[in-house]
Formats: C-alpha cells, structure tokens, sequence
C-alpha cells in the first residue's frame, strides 16, 4: 500500500514517532512517504498517489496544534481519501480524548474518510521533565500501539465513537481557542539571559516559524508569530531562553530527550499497581495497550490493578496547583 504520513512536530518527538510508524510499514512492504509540515508558509501537497494518509500531531492545550490546523485547512483532498490520526503527548489523561476535534471537522468536510484515531504517550516538552526510565517506558508502549494501529487500519477495525464524550469537548472546545492566540501574545515576553547566552544562533536557525532573528545591535529579539512549540528553549544549550508565561508557572524543560538513545536501554517497568498521582492515567493506558496487544498478538497482558482508572480535569489541576510528591524530576 502507498501511504503518506503528514505530520507537524514542535520538538521532534511527533517525528521519531512517525519515523518508527514509517518503518514499522515499511517491515510490512508497504511504501511509506513523510512529509513534516513547514509552520511558516501555505501550501498545498499532492495527496492523490496515497491510498492512506496519516495525520500526526502534537497536542497542545488539549488540541491539535494551530500549525496543523491551518495546514488541513489549505489543502485539497481527493474524494473519499482514506485516512487516520495518530495523536501524542505528554500524558494520556482522557481530558485529551477530543483533541482532533476541529481536525476531524475540517478533514471530514472535505470528504476525508477517517475512522481511526490512536493517542500515543511521549515525553512533555513542558511542564516537567520525565526520567529516561520511565521514557524507554512510553517508547515501548508506543511501539505496541503502533503495532495495534497498524494491524487495526490493515484489517479494516474501526476504533472511533461517532462523538467524543462531554467533558473532553468540552476542554477542547474553551482551551484550544486560548491556545491558538496563547503563543502571539506570550512571545512579547520572550527574552534571552545574556549571561548564559553563547551566541550559538541555534534557536534562530531551528525556530519553525522564523521567529527570532537579530537586531541591528546584534540582540536576539521574537516576532510574534509563535506556536508555542518550545523547540527554541528546549533546545538551547546553556537554557538562556525565558519563555514568558511558561516561565512563570515553573513549566519550562529544557535540553532535548535523546530518544534514541533512550530506545537502546534496557528495559525495566515503572509504572505499577503502587502508581498513584500524576502517573495514574499511564497505568490505565498501558494496560488498555496490553490487553488489546495480546488480543491481536497473543500473550498474557501485564498484571494490572482492576480499579485502575485515570482521574480526571480537577484532581489533575489540584494536583499541578499542589505539585504532587510523586512527581519524578530528573
Ligand atoms: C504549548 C503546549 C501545550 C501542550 N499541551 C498539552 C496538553 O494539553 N496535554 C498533554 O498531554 N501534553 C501537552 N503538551 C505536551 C506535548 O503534547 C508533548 O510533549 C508532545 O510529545 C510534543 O511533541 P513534539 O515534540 O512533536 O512537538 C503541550 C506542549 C506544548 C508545547
Ligand atoms: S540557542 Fe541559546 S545559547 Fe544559542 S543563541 Fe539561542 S539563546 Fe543563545
Ligand atoms: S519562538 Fe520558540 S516557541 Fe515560538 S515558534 Fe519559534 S521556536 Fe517555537
């Protein structure tokens, strides 16, 4: 099968999960094309060679991001195109259930037939950074739902509800508009700490948005067209980016996660039944993946505490507000 994964990534955790999705189909002889979405211009792709089209994004504020948005909303599809989405981030809290929202709305008025749609766990890029133990965690179960997703769209399953429950849509609905004006306004604050600074430019060379630049006295100034995508204070080498609001809340992470070296080590579980807190919500997924992994694969799932449930919107804003103990720092 041709198949095209189309896909926008802030820190490039959305591009090696494409990267392995593209491999994963290639080990299936299928004919795999990527193409990551350039935030900074309008344009049109051809889609008319796929048989399939994977539509990958990060969520941001419980929705697609703003870049992916306007790049669905700009392009022709032919009629009837077959297609999926493959969501990530940094946890898997159901509050993040109808992110595709405005996407599907979009795709389908334009005739896009998608019928599946699969949440990946990958690391934050904000808030807090995860331990590498526990990201070898998320990469292996992101394997496997992989693994589920590809099987699932080859066999013809379907694994989408005609709605989205209440509550995440309505999370998406109010969050996402604040969410898509968040990074304009938010890059007026934006600075960088001149003594840490080593002028080494990278945050203006990998800026998706040609955001930054240098004033005629040589200072590193932001433009106002920010997605908020973090790549230029996640990746500074000496954190010397003050990131305006994120800042201020404690929520900047800085120095990129090596996930390819994090895929290379060893393999040892953490999440478990004493999991309580913040990392509730990957108890409960991993062990959907696992049962629904050994369902198509075989094998006994990983023993899972049956009242394993993710909490939801409240108790994660009250534990954010409180900083949950359980929280792992590295
Ligand atoms: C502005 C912003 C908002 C985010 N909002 C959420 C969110 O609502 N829920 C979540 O689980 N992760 C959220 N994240 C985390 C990212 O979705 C996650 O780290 C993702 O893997 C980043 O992918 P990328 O490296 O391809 O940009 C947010 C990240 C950013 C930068
Ligand atoms: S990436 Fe960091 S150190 Fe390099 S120029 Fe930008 S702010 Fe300075
Ligand atoms: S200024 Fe920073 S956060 Fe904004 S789009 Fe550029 S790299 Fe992303």
């Amino acid at each position: 099968m041709k198949i095209l994964l189309v896909y926008y990534t802030g820190t490039f955790n959305t591009r090696f999960l494409s990267n392995r999705i593209a491999d994963m189909l290639r080990e299936e002889g299928d004919e795999v094309d990527l193409h990551e979405i350039d935030p900074s211009k309008k344009y049109r792709i051809d889609f008319s060679p796929y048989e399939l089209v994977g539509f990958g994004y990060p969520i941001y504020g419980f929705a697609a991001p703003r870049p992916f948005l306007r790049f669905v909303r700009h392009q022709k599809f032919p009629k009837n195109l077959k297609g999926f989405i493959y969501k990530n981030s940094g946890e898997t809290y159901h509050d993040n259930d109808a992110s595709s929202m405005f996407v599907l709305r979009r795709l389908r008025r334009r005739k896009v037939d998608i019928r599946n749609e699969y949440h990946f766990g990958m690391p934050y890029n904000i808030h807090f950074r995860y331990a590498d133990d526990f990201v070898k965690e998320q990469l292996v179960y992101a394997d496997k739902l992989a693994r589920i997703m590809i099987y699932e769209l080859k066999h013809g399953i379907q694994n989408m509800s005609k709605r989205y429950p209440l509550r995440p849509r309505f999370i998406t609905w109010s969050v996402a508009r604040l969410q898509y004006i968040a990074g304009d306004i938010n890059s007026y604050m934006y600075r960088v700490y001149k003594d840490k600074c080593i002028s080494c430019d990278k945050c203006i060379r990998e800026c998706p948005m040609h955001n930054i630049y240098r004033d005629e006295k040589g200072e590193i100034r932001f433009r106002h067209h920010c997605n908020m995508c973090m790549r230029c204070s996640l990746r500074c080498p000496k954190d010397a980016i003050y990131i305006g609001f994120i800042d201020n809340w404690g929520w900047r992470v800085n120095g990129a996660y090596n996930l390819k070296k994090i895929e290379a080590m060893e393999y040892k579980p953490v999440i478990d039944e004493n999991t309580k807190g913040f990392f509730e919500c990957y108890y409960e997924s991993f062990s959907k993946i696992d049962r629904r992994y050994c369902e198509i694969f075989g094998g006994e799932p990983r023993e899972y505490h049956p009242k394993a449930k993710s909490t939801g919107m409240v108790t994660k804003l009250l534990r954010l507000l409180f900083r949950n103990k359980d929280v792992r720092e590295q």
